[in-house]
């Protein structure tokens, strides 16, 4: 893959209290790959997105997004590499006080975009991609928690970022439910080239993503091919988080094999 690597963070560490919550971590993650981040709670999986994201400033390292360094840039410099990328945040928080329709317009209002026509075409076809042009007119109290996560893809997706950043999507729903989140996240991946960062719980889920593809003729997923057949392959990075640091980093297979007891107790 030519061009620089979507994300690069280069020995980030970050302090609460003079607490380590992150301890120089490295992690690369190429063009339309997928980093699935699992890490059991508290070991700051949510803290990393936001380092990403730029909302935490690390206190030591470097943040590159798509070859630039974000690490000395200021909120307002920040702006045009954040609206290349779409966060889906732990709980799917929607704003309470805002209708569907609202939540998925807000980015677009923010980026200054006045054309009403435009934004009521962009925000009917995310909320289409998603499944919840029905519900448009609907407050997000009357949602269930995974109608809620499609509107938060939804108005994470509307400025059409290169990279999503998704916080656990699937925690708390049922199984049916879940499952049909990761359907959304690798068609979003697969059909759009999306850079994908994944944090996950459930590592049948970040499996799934690791080896299944979004075919839009079937309208659903198939396996990724693995050695040479028609269909892509997935690059599929896993990475695990204990105690702020990268404990593990590599493919699912590495995974799977590995003879780790901590990372065997992880994937059982
Ligand atoms: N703004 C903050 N101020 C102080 N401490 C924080 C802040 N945000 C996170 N922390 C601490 O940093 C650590 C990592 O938090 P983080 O939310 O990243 O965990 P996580 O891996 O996402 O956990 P979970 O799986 O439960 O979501 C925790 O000990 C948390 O208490
Ligand atoms: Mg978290």
């Amino acid at each position: 893959m030519s061009g620089p690597p979507t994300i690069e963070l280069r020995d980030v560490s970050v302090l609460f209290d003079e607490r380590p919550v992150l301890s120089d971590v490295s992690l690369k993650l190429e063009s339309g790959g997928t980093l699935a981040l699992l890490g059991v709670t508290g070991t700051g999986k949510s803290v990393l997105l936001k380092v990403i994201l730029g909302l935490i400033k690390p206190d030591a390292g470097e943040v590159w997004v798509e070859g630039h360094n974000l690490t000395p840039l200021s909120e307002v410099e920040l702006g045009p590499y954040r609206r290349r990328m779409g966060m889906v945040f732990q709980e799917g928080a929607l704003f309470d006080s805002l209708s569907v329709y609202e939540n998925a317009a807000y980015m677009l209002r923010e980026e200054g975009v006045r054309d009403e026509e435009a934004i009521e075409r962009r925000v009917r076809e995310v909320l289409g991609f998603v499944e919840m042009e029905h519900a448009l007119d609907k407050m997000p109290a009357e949602l269930s928690g995974g109608m809620r996560r499609r509107v938060a893809i939804a108005r994470a997706i509307v400025s059409q970022p290169c990279l999503m950043l998704y916080d656990s999507p699937t925690a708390g729903l049922d199984p049916v439910t879940a499952h049909t989140i990761i359907v959304l996240l690798a068609k979003l991946r697969d059909l759009n080239s999306v850079t994908t960062v994944f944090v996950t719980h459930r590592l049948q889920d970040a499996f799934i993503l690791s080896n299944f593809v979004y075919s839009s003729e079937k309208q659903g997923l198939v396996p990724a091919a693995s050695d040479g057949g028609s269909r892509p392959a997935v690059r599929c990075r896993f990475a695990v988080l204990r105690d702020g640091k990268v404990y593990f980093e590599g493919s699912s297979d590495d995974l799977t094999r590995s003879a780790d007891p901590y990372l065997r107790k992880f994937i059982v």
